[in-house]
């Protein structure tokens, strides 16, 4: 086992001879167990559709290589790296803060919402990987897109309050052409979350 998150057991595992990783998400037990296995199904289907569309794409995303719907299991292609939070504790952070920064425009220009894209969700080995897209979907209202920006920024700075990287990867988003409406929609995002800590 390499992780235990609430959600999900990860394991590295063989597959017809490569390596991979086996996903298998927990089960709640206190949902009745006829709805919590629809709910299952339900994202292990969204999220190997997404993850299908965006290989098709040629998006840096780990290979699908099976799922088991039995016992929802996801099994995909190891990469063979690090974490971004780990990446970025190195030298390199500014060109992984471009990069995760051109993935996520590259996502959302495909009409996708990463869901959560903290900065354990993005992995670098020769390339910068996007990962886990258990609470993605498709999507492509502005709003939806600058939330994804907020979690990568609230994850920037809860992790990594020592380099300055907002700027840099904000810079780097607004490349995209479509951009500026996300950026409005998160300065709108950002404001109400300042307004209603104020109010407590
Ligand atoms: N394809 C992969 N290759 C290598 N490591 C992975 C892969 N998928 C997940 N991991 C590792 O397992 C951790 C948790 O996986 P993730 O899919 O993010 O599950 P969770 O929903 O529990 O966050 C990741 O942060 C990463 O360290
Ligand atoms: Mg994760």
């Amino acid at each position: 086992m390499i992780f235990r998150g609430a959600e999900a057991v990860i394991e590295k595992i063989e597959w017809q001879g490569h390596s991979a990783i086996s996903k298998i998400r927990n089960k709640r037990s206190y949902r009745h167990p006829s709805l919590e296995q629809r709910l299952v199904t339900e994202r292990l289907r969204s999220e190997s559709r997404v993850i299908e569309r965006l290989l098709s794409e040629g998006i840096n995303v780990p290979s699908l290589y099976e799922i088991n719907l039995a016992n929802s299991e996801i099994v995909m292609e190891f990469i063979d790296g690090i974490t971004l939070e780990k990446g970025l504790r190195t030298d390199n952070f500014r060109e992984y803060l471009l990069s995760s920064a051109k993935i996520l425009s590259q996502v959302h220009s495909l009409g996708i919402v990463h869901g959560d894209p903290t900065t354990s969700n993005f992995m670098i080995s020769d390339k910068l990987y996007v990962i886990d897209f258990g609470l993605s979907g498709f999507d492509d209202d502005a709003e939806s897109r600058a939330s994804d920006i907020r979690v990568f920024l609230e994850s920037l700075e809860a992790h990594h309050s020592e380099i300055s990287g907002r700027e840099i990867f904000l810079e780097s988003y607004s490349e995209w052409p479509s951009s500026k409406e996300v950026l409005k929609a998160l300065e709108v995002l950002e404001l109400r979350g300042r307004y209603n800590l104020m109010r407590g």
